[in-house]
């Protein structure tokens, strides 16, 4: 029997981006530039490029920008058009052509997993792709596709993506405990919050393919640290339930959302920017 295939991405965005600030005030962490091109760009280009035609941002109330950046600004086509600026003209309008992009509102930050809680009526009874509005990898093959070719080599249910962590680390991440099923996956009994143990180096990380049952586990979770909503907790109570892999991808992670991931995943576009790539470099080796 064929799998469903996965048409639909939710990317959560509604933090308050606390680790950003003073800019994260007026400016969301996700529309941060990459270069010239908004983090949750590149973050729904990776979606699209895994077969997604339809993005569900969560957003929140205060965070216009990025509302804003999927709408048309029709001032500014209409000058670009009346000027034949053709290629600008399709850079302005790239915010509201990358897919089909409906944004929901969660109101309060009330946990990330609560966030994908917010995209429940849009996504309905289909499997998602779920990845952080502000984790950036850059891979020969996108992440989401790696994670739905994991998902058809293990017969179907849910997808983590992993990476490995050095143990003086793993108290940051939520840290798969499994048990190894295939090149690079495991079949995963629970995943642990921030240990202060890790049960191993695999730290969940980028996002997941999610079956539509894990809003019935969100649903009823209570909160959990800092009294918010953790993916983390869901899935792992998924775990006990149904099929959940964890997938180790392939590709150089940036967590965006990080002051010096920022600056690296920066960094890593402009070195990726043809027309920019050989300046910088050079640039880059005289000032060091
Ligand atoms: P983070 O933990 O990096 O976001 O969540 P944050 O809470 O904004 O970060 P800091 O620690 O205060 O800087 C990863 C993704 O999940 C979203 C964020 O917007 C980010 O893209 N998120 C997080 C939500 O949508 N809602 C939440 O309640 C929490």
């Amino acid at each position: 029997m064929s799998l469903e295939p996965v048409r639909v991405a939710v990317i959560p965005a509604a933090g308050l981006g606390t680790r950003f600030l003073p800019v994260s005030k007026t400016i969301p962490k996700e529309m941060l530039p990459l270069v010239d091109v908004p983090i949750i760009d590149t973050v729904i280009s990776e979606a699209v490029a895994a077969g997604c035609e339809e993005i569900v941002v969560v957003s929140a109330p205060g965070k216009e920008p990025l509302d804003e950046y999927f709408l048309a600004n029709e001032r500014l086509e209409e000058r670009l058009k009346d000027d034949g600026r053709d290629g600008d003209l399709a850079l302005a309008r790239r915010g509201q052509s990358l897919a089909r992009v409906t944004v929901v509102y969660q109101n309060e930050p009330l946990g990330n997993g609560h966030a994908v809680m917010c995209a429940r009526e849009a996504v309905g009874d289909r499997p998602f792709l779920m990845l952080w509005g502000d984790d950036i990898v850059m891979a020969p093959v996108p992440v989401g596709t790696q994670l739905m070719q994991a998902r058809e080599r293990v017969g179907g249910g849910s997808v983590g993506g992993v990476a490995r962590v050095v143990p003086g680390d793993a108290h940051k991440y939520g840290v798969v405990d499994g048990e190894p099923a295939g090149p690079r996956t495991w079949r995963v009994r629970r995943i642990v919050e921030k240990p202060d143990v890790p049960p191993s180096d695999l730290a969940a990380v980028h996002g997941y393919l999610l079956e539509p049952s894990i809003f019935d586990v969100l649903a009823t979770q209570k909160p959990g640290r800092n009294g918010e909503i953790w993916l983390t907790d869901a899935v792992s109570a998924l775990a006990a339930r149904e099929s959940v892999h964890a997938y180790e991808f392939e590709g150089e992670r940036f967590d965006a959302g990080d002051r010096l991931g920022y600056v690296r995943a920066f960094i890593a576009t402009a070195l990726g920017r043809p027309e920019i790539a050989d300046e910088v470099r050079a640039w880059l080796r005289e000032f060091l």
